[in-house]
């Protein structure tokens, strides 16, 4: 099977009341067209976590997901302000959330490791005041 776009979503900035909605959106998808349950919640954690960082970190983006009979392919890309030293922010525990959003119960510093764990590849494009794409990329 070629590679096929299934889901594309904006999100923006601040915009929690709408946070987890493209992750929960997308295991319906992949439910439906019958994906195995296991790479389905690897794929929706993945999703959740890029989802959240647009949400809180950047300036807004966007997600969008691709299968193919091979694998499912999820690219999150923001217009900035970029992370500043990733490897820093592959830190657990390493966080710049405000007090704000750790309220909330976000800011564990936990998300990007958290996608390294559950994606079989990851490609990141970054830097400080730069646009931040990030795919990854879980074989099925
Ligand atoms: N899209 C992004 N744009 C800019 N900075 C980002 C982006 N994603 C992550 N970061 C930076 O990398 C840090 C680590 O991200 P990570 O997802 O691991 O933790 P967190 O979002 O702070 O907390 P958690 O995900 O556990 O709620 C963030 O605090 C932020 O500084
Ligand atoms: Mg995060």
């Amino acid at each position: 099977m070629q590679e096929k776009l299934i889901l594309q979503n904006k999100i923006a900035k601040g915009d929690f009341a709408r946070g987890g909605e493209t992750s929960s959106n997308l295991k319906e998808l992949l439910r439906k067209l019958g994906i195995q349950s296991d790479k389905n919640r690897r794929v929706t954690i993945v999703t959740y976590e890029l989802e959240m960082n647009i949400i809180i970190h950047s300036h807004g983006g966007e997600i969008q997901v691709y299968i193919s009979s091979e694998k499912i392919r999820v690219v999150a890309a923001d217009t900035g302000p970029g992370i500043e030293d990733l490897e820093k922010a592959f830190q657990p525990g390493y966080s710049t959330a405000d007090d704000e959003v750790r309220d909330m119960g976000f800011g564990a510093g936990m998300g990007l490791n958290n996608i390294k764990h559950y994606s079989d590849e990851l490609e990141i494009e970054t830097g400080p005041g730069q646009e931040t794409k990030i795919v990854a990329t879980v074989y099925l």
